[in-house]
């Protein structure tokens, strides 16, 4: 399944956007295992353990083991090379020090693994727990748990460092509100604890990852739904993560439900989805990712057809050599805020990897459906 596209070289060279991702993703993998964000788009030349864990869980469901391995790896090196930070905080917290952006695990690499000192938001914990749940998915879906055992002090010392500030203030997948608490951070860190459990099957880690969902059902909107942050009444799509894929709640939950709904009402547009109803971002456009998430959503909860429609609108989102870019907007020309953004940084990033990345995993989804 995919999309049909020529290149210049003519009708041999035919290849479908499947491949055309795999191999752009192959290609863009440092020799440490790290992924770059975009490599066309220079604020993206990094590696985001949130898109990167992404990114090897799509390889390794489109038959890549070894390099959803080798980002596995880079991870298990780089917590490695910054682990006293985690004894640090400890000591910080039980001496009743504050702590500051400096204490905390960078959201960012640069590809060979080492922190970067700028003034992009440092402290986002999603992709910790994020790099858990893809590790242990790695282990289900090869049938070797050996980097349990191999990763074993970084997988300790995630545990430690997310047990400890779980319930702080921190970004969100969006490097936005830092002042505030997201369902869908902890969502990921929930999704972390309770896969690597099942290995470790700790009472301690299964006490924590409770008090985390039970957190978040504690601090719905008043309508029902999950909230954008804790105390906010407004919707984001990454809280479609709460079920797909950490399975926080099922799909058919009813705060679940709703909260579709609401996405559905307020973000889903044009056949794509955008990220909340605020946003500013190249003027708030429709993302792939994202639409990409919803349809996974689709799939679980059995409407198929509903994410066949956002599939296809997804395809045509590609470029003649197949790339596709973060976010898709109308016609900038009028638009200050785009103008502003494209003045700044340059066009929106395209490729992402990340949004080739779930594309793979939507493939792979709707390939499993297949008889
Ligand atoms: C997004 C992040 C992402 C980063 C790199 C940012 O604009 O908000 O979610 O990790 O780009 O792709």
């Amino acid at each position: 399944m995919g999309r049909l596209l020529t290149n210049d070289k003519g009708f041999n060279d035919l290849k479908d956007l499947k491949q055309i991702s795999i191999d752009l993703i192959l290609e863009n993998q440092n020799g440490s295992g790290s992924f770059i964000a975009s490599p066309d788009y220079p604020v993206y030349s990094y590696s985001w353990l949130r898109d990167g864990s992404f990114i090897a869980y799509s390889m390794l469901l489109n038959g890549e083991r070894d390099s959803c391995w080798k980002f596995l790896n880079w991870v298990h090196t780089t917590i490695q090379r910054y682990k006293s930070k985690v004894g640090e905080i400890a000591f910080k917290l039980a001496n009743n020090q504050s702590l500051c952006t400096e204490d905390f695990l960078s959201a960012r690499y640069t590809l060979d693994g080492m922190e970067v000192y700028d003034d992009w938001p440092k402290f986002q914990i999603d992709g910790y727990g994020t790099w858990l749940w893809c590790l242990t998915e790695y282990c289900r879906l090869t049938g070797d748990n050996s980097s349990i055992v191999k990763f074993q002090k970084s997988i300790r010392i995630t545990i430690d460092y997310l047990k400890m500030v779980w319930e702080l203030p921190n970004y969100d997948c969006w490097e936005e509100n830092g002042d505030q608490v997201h369902p869908s951070t902890l969502a990921c860190v929930y999704g972390g604890i309770e896969s690597i459990n099942r290995f470790l099957k700790e009472k301690e880690l299964s006490d924590l990852s409770q008090d985390i969902r039970k957190f978040i059902l504690s601090n719905l909107t008043e309508d029902g739904m999950f909230p954008k942050y804790i105390g906010s009444d407004s919707v984001d799509s990454s809280l479609l993560w709460l079920s797909v894929p950490f399975k926080l709640v099922e799909p058919d939950h009813p705060a679940m439900l709703k909260t579709v709904q609401a996405i559905e009402s307020k973000l889903l547009e044009k056949g794509g989805v955008r990220r909340y109803s605020e946003d500013t971002f190249y003027g708030g456009g429709r993302w792939i990712l994202l639409t990409c998430w919803l349809a996974w959503y689709y799939l679980e909860i059995g409407k198929t057809q509903k994410a066949g429609k956002l599939f296809d609108w997804i395809e045509v989102q590609s470029d003649k050599e197949g790339n596709l870019p973060e976010q898709v907007y109308e016609d900038s020309s009028n638009s200050t805020v785009v103008a502003d953004w494209e003045k700044r940084w340059g066009n929106v990033a395209k490729p992402l990897l990340w949004s080739h990345a779930m594309y793979l995993v939507l493939v792979q989804k709707f390939e499993s459906l297949q008889p």
